[in-house]
């Protein structure tokens, strides 16, 4: 089993959303995610200031215009467990990277990695910029992102490893 770790800092904004549109493309294409799944995917904040909180209302809203769903998932913090779970995980900007690097033990940093680093836009644009006290309009911006970088991610993964079977 894969698995992926998506994180941003209050995962309230970005991971979560990264993490609906991944599972919403994952399903477009007949895989699904889970553990009983080959792959499993889930989302983190290097803080702790929303952990429990549902993603915020913007995202929340942005993602529903293009019919995913966010409303069900729940923020919680990354833990040091985390580093040695995963197998990718994937940084929206390089503050989470620097601050996921500060915890991480030092044979797992090679899993830390930025999410649009997947990208056929990397390098011009590697970093997916934090919404949360900008407008609406930054919101659809970080999202349009999030959906390319999504589908570059998935084409990644369908191309190296056998998900379906
Ligand atoms: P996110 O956005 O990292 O994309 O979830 C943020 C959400 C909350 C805060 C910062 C960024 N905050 O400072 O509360």
């Amino acid at each position: 089993m894969i698995k992926i770790l998506f994180v941003c800092l209050g995962n309230i904004c970005r991971s979560p959303t990264a993490e609906g549109v991944f599972r919403h493309k994952l399903n477009q294409v007949g895989i699904r995610d889970g553990y009983l799944e080959n792959i499993y995917i889930d989302s983190a904040g290097t803080g702790a200031y929303h952990t429990g909180h549902a993603p915020d209302i913007r995202a929340q809203q942005t993602a529903q215009n293009y019919g995913v769903d966010l409303s069900k998932l729940k923020a919680r913090q990354i833990t040091r467990q985390d580093f040695n779970d995963y197998d990718y995980i994937l940084a929206m900007d390089r503050d989470n990277i620097s601050n996921m690097k500060r915890m991480c033990p030092k044979d797992q940093q090679q899993k830390i990695k930025l999410f649009l680093e997947y990208s056929k836009n990397y390098p011009t644009i590697s970093e997916v910029p934090d919404p949360y006290t900008g407008e609406r309009e930054d919101f659809e911006y970080v999202y349009n992102i999030i959906d390319q970088g999504s589908s570059d991610l998935l084409e990644y993964f369908l191309n190296h490893y056998a998900l379906s079977q």
